[in-house]
């Protein structure tokens, strides 16, 4: 009797697992497509190899600060990014250090917001923001639920934030393929708030203008420059 509930049991666990293991694939699979056409969408949007209508709809959809661009991203940041990307690692590369007070540019879903909060550690703190309120609320979530207490998260525009001038240490953009307005503000933005001689840190492509920021160093993906914090 015992061997066959044994057997049983056995078998209720295998479906079980088998049941799990299908939905990890699928889940995995969904975001795979995702990744690939977001990230493939972006590239050839750069290159000028896209097709006008595909493209464009995509770049409105990833512009849109709603709903529906937070899901399509959230589902590739919590699900890809945690098993390819170390966060430490990055912003550590990312240059920051114990005791900055930092600024994070479009956080999305949050996947540095609670890491960047652990590396400054409690004398430095973290200041996110981005202008979707449902990446916002996400983070708030985060924050609350890992207990770090020198995070904080509010809805802003990057192209004029209203934080005071020369207030943050280092500022980091991760992931901004599809800012919400142009570039150009958001670089002046930048060169305001960042005190003089700190530190810009961006991931990717973008280059911010060379009379503003002075190039420091590349690490992969990433680059540091020094704010020259001239009038602009
Ligand atoms: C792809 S996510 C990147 C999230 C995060 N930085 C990361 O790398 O994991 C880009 C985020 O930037 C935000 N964003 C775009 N333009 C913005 C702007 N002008 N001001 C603030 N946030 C912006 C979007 O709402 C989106 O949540």
């Amino acid at each position: 009797m015992a061997v066959i509930n044994k057997g049983f049991y056995e078998s209720i666990l295998f479906q079980r697992e088998q049941k799990q293991n299908r939905f990890f694939a699928l889940y995995f699979l969904a975001a795979v497509i995702i990744y690939g056409t977001y990230s493939g969408q972006r590239n050839l949007s750069r290159q000028g190899r896209c097709m006008g209508n595909r493209k464009d709809s995509m770049e409105r959809t990833m512009r849109k600060p709603g709903k529906i661009s937070f899901i399509m991203i959230s589902f590739v940041h919590e699900t890809l990014y945690g098993l390819l990307r170390n966060p430490h690692k990055i912003l550590r590369s990312a240059g920051l250090l114990p005791g900055q007070r930092v600024l994070e540019v479009g956080c999305g879903p949050g996947f540095f917001t609670v890491p960047a909060a652990e590396v400054v550690g409690p004398g430095g703190n973290i200041l996110a923001f981005d202008v979707n309120p449902f990446a916002v609320e996400h983070v708030q979530n985060k924050i609350d639920g890992s207990g770090v207490k020198n995070a904080k998260v509010i809805i802003a525009d990057a192209t004029g934030t209203n934080l005071p001038d020369h207030s943050f240490d280092l500022a980091f953009v991760f992931g901004l393929a599809y800012p919400l307005g142009k570039m150009d503000k958001i670089w002046r933005e930048l060169n305001r708030v960042i005190k003089p001689g700190g530190t810009l840190s961006v991931e990717g492509g973008l280059r911010p203008p060379k009379e503003w920021f002075g190039f420091e160093e590349s690490n992969g993906r990433i680059s540091r420059y020094i704010s020259r914090n001239r009038d602009v």
